[in-house]
Formats: structure tokens, C-alpha cells, sequence
């Protein structure tokens, strides 16, 4: 299959790429596209045939659920059965925006969207060109994110392009991905809600809204073969480069010492040394590959999976990395930091 790449450029849109995009969904044919978390690999999410596309695109194991995404808040009556009143807070204070709501379903979504639960997962994001596209389709999208099954999320282009050109129909280019990781997953069919997946809309920032949260016990740590974690797919290894990944904690000029430490070692040993750090003490490291995460914890987030991959890219087989407060944003990036890493730790 031959890929068609498109840069639209949100400022200015071209009209004629958002209506090819929404002419390959409506025909049941699979669209990656630009979202302020990731990119996602969109089909029309009413289509069960185009939903098992994007299984077959990504490598994705099928009890895996797809997110539903809409371009207006009128199209949620059509998918969900009910709106409890907590998820209507969370959609008044964060919708459009990167946080994703678990609801009850109704019979037209399909089973290959939902993974034969009774429950949809819908999104409502704020990228306008994700919008236009959604909207142009006059469906609701199923859209995972844009990646090979276990490697980082894209959030360029470039990375879709990289893991996707020839397996799907379009690739629309709208640059870089604001907030960089994936949405806030939230599970309101319960009587307390439930936090599936931390991200940029923070576990502090929804119980202002809805008060006391839980959260699922997968988002911290790793589950043991019998456990299951509420997301599907949290249980899965992800965000992995081909490099060893390990988180490195303690204070912080011991982090510094002992990575160094390692990384001498590592080097005598022929392997080919990375560290993920804050960028104001990158100067302090002696790896091979230094890459700089930002210093506040919304840009660490907006880098990190781009950052992942570029440790591919250069061949680099140890990577260590800093570790960040789990507080805020920080939850969402030490989540996805711990899964890279398959939850190993080094205490410095
Ligand atoms: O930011 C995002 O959410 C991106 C962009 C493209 O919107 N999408 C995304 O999709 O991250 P994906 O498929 O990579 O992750 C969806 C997660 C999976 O862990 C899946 O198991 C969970 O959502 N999920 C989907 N439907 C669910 C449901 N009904 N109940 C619980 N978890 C669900
Ligand atoms: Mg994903």
C-alpha cells in the first residue's frame, strides 16, 4: 500500500486534505492524524471491519479496546447510554481536551471498538485538526495511537511515518504534539471514579471537579500474571526502545555519580551509553548519548517519547534515566518512564 503524506498547517487549513482524510475514513480506510496528546491511527469507530485495520496496522493484541473520538459534543448521546454526573463535570471543566472518559456503551459500537467490554472510552480532543477530520467524517473515530505496538507513542509525524508508511491509507502532518503523552484515562461507571492512565489533566486537577479518586494499582506498578489491570491495556510492555532502559533514584548528585559509575563500565564493556536527564544537568554526564528531558515537568512530558526514540535511532544499547516527582504531570511521565524501563530501578 502506498501511503499518502499531507502537512496541513493548522493556521492556514487546506480544505481538500481534511475532506481526503474524511473520504478514506468514510470508506472504511485508516487515517493517522495529529491529537494535542499523540498521534492517532484513525478509523470510522462504527465500522468493525476498519477497526480490525488498525489491530492488523499496529500489531495490536485484539482484547486490546479502541478510544472513540468525537468532533462535537453532540455525537456522545449517539455512542454512550448515560452521562453520570460526574463524567458531565469532567466534560464541562476539560472537554475538548486530553482526558478520555469510560461510559457505559450502546449496542452500535462495535465489539472490535470495545474489545467485547460493555464500556466505550471516548475522547473529545482539542487539536482543531483532529476536530475538522472527525467532523468531516461524520462519524465517531476510533484512534489508538499511531504506533507499532510497544514502541513510544508518536508525537511527530515523522514517528508515524517511521512505524506506519505502507500499512495505512494517509498520514496527515500537523507538526509536533503539544502536550506529548497520551490522555488521562477516567472510569466513571463506578461509584468512586477510577484513574486508568495519568496524564496532562492531572489526578489533582479532576478531584477539584469530582472529588475522591482511586487509582488502578497498574498505574504504579508492575501486575502479577493474574492481576488485571481495568485498562487493557496497561498491562502490556510499552514505550520500549531497543536500549535497556533503568530508572536511577536518590539524590541527586549521587543519581549523577552513580550513572557516571555506570556508564564508565558500560563503555569498557563495548555497549553504547544514553542518559534521559534534566536539561540543567546534562553537562554533568559522561554517556555517549545525553538527551535532554526540559527542566519543568510538562516539557519532560512533551519530549519523552521522542526522546525514547532517538535512543534507537543512535543504537544506544544502556540507557539510564532521572526519575521525576509522581506528583501533577508527574505521575503521567514516571508511569510511562517505569513501563520503559520494564519498572527497573537502581537506588543511587
Ligand atoms: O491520547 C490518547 O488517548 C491517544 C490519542 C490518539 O487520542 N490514544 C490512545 O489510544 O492513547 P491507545 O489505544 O493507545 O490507548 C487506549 C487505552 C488502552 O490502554 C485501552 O486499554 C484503554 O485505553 N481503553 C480503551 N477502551 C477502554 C474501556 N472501555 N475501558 C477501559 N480502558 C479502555
Ligand atoms: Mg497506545
Amino acid at each position: 500500500m502506498i501511503t499518502d503524506f499531507e502537512k496541513l498547517d493548522a493556521e492556514n487549513i487546506n480544505n481538500e486534505i481534511i475532506e481526503k482524510a474524511a473520504g478514506i475514513l468514510q470508506k472504511g480506510g485508516l487515517v493517522a492524524f495529529p491529537t494535542e496528546t499523540v498521534y492517532g491511527l484513525g478509523a470510522n469507530g462504527l465500522n468493525a471491519e476498519a477497526c480490525r485495520k488498525i489491530y492488523e496496522a499496529k500489531g495490536r493484541p485484539s482484547d486490546n479496546p479502541l478510544i472513540l473520538h468525537i468532533g462535537n459534543i453532540s455525537q456522545l448521546n449517539s455512542i454512550v447510554s448515560e452521562v453520570p454526573e460526574k463524567a458531565q463535570k469532567v466534560i464541562d471543566a476539560f472537554w475538548p481536551g486530553p482526558v478520555t472518559i469510560v461510559f457505559k456503551k450502546k449496542e452500535i459500537v462495535p465489539d472490535s471498538v470495545s474489545g467485547g467490554l460493555k464500556t466505550v472510552a471516548v475522547r473529545f480532543p482539542s487539536n482543531k485538526i483532529s476536530r475538522l477530520i472527525i467532523n468531516a467524517a461524520g462519524v465517531p473515530v476510533a484512534a489508538p495511537s499511531a504506533n507499532t505496538s510497544g514502541k513510544p507513542s508518536p508525537t511527530k509525524a515523522e514517528h508515524v511515518f517511521h512505524d506506519m508508511n505502507g500499512k495505512i491509507d494517509m498520514i496527515v502532518d500537523g507538526g509536533k504534539c503539544d502536550v506529548g503523552l497520551e490522555s488521562t484515562i477516567i472510569d466513571v461507571t463506578g461509584d468512586i471514579p477510577a484513574l486508568l492512565r495519568p496524564g496532562a489533566v492531572t489526578k489533582e486537577m479532576l478531584e477539584r471537579v469530582i472529588g475522591e479518586i482511586s487509582v488502578d494499582p497498574a498505574v504504579y506498578k508492575m501486575l502479577s500474571k493474574d492481576q488485571k489491570p481495568k485498562a487493557p491495556g496497561m498491562k502490556y510492555k510499552h514505550y520500549s526502545p531497543d536500549a535497556e532502559v533503568a530508572l536511577v533514584s536518590g539524590d541527586e548528585k549521587n543519581v549523577i555519580d552513580k550513572i557516571n559509575t555506570l556508564c564508565d563500565s558500560d563503555s569498557q564493556n563495548g555497549f553504547k551509553t544514553g542518559v534521559l536527564c534534566r536539561t540543567r544537568n546534562a553537562d554533568k554526564y559522561r554517556a555517549d548519548v545525553v538527551l535532554k528531558a526540559g527542566d519543568d515537568i510538562q516539557t519532560v512530558g512533551a519530549r519523552l517519547f521522542d526522546i525514547l526514540r532517538e535512543f534507537d535511532e543512535l543504537k544506544t544499547d544502556k540507557v539510564y534515566s532521572e526519575v521525576f516527582e509522581e506528583s501533577g504531570e508527574g505521575m503521567a511521565v514516571m508511569n510511562r518512564l517505569k513501563k520503559a524501563a520494564g519498572h527497573k530501578f537502581i537506588e543511587a
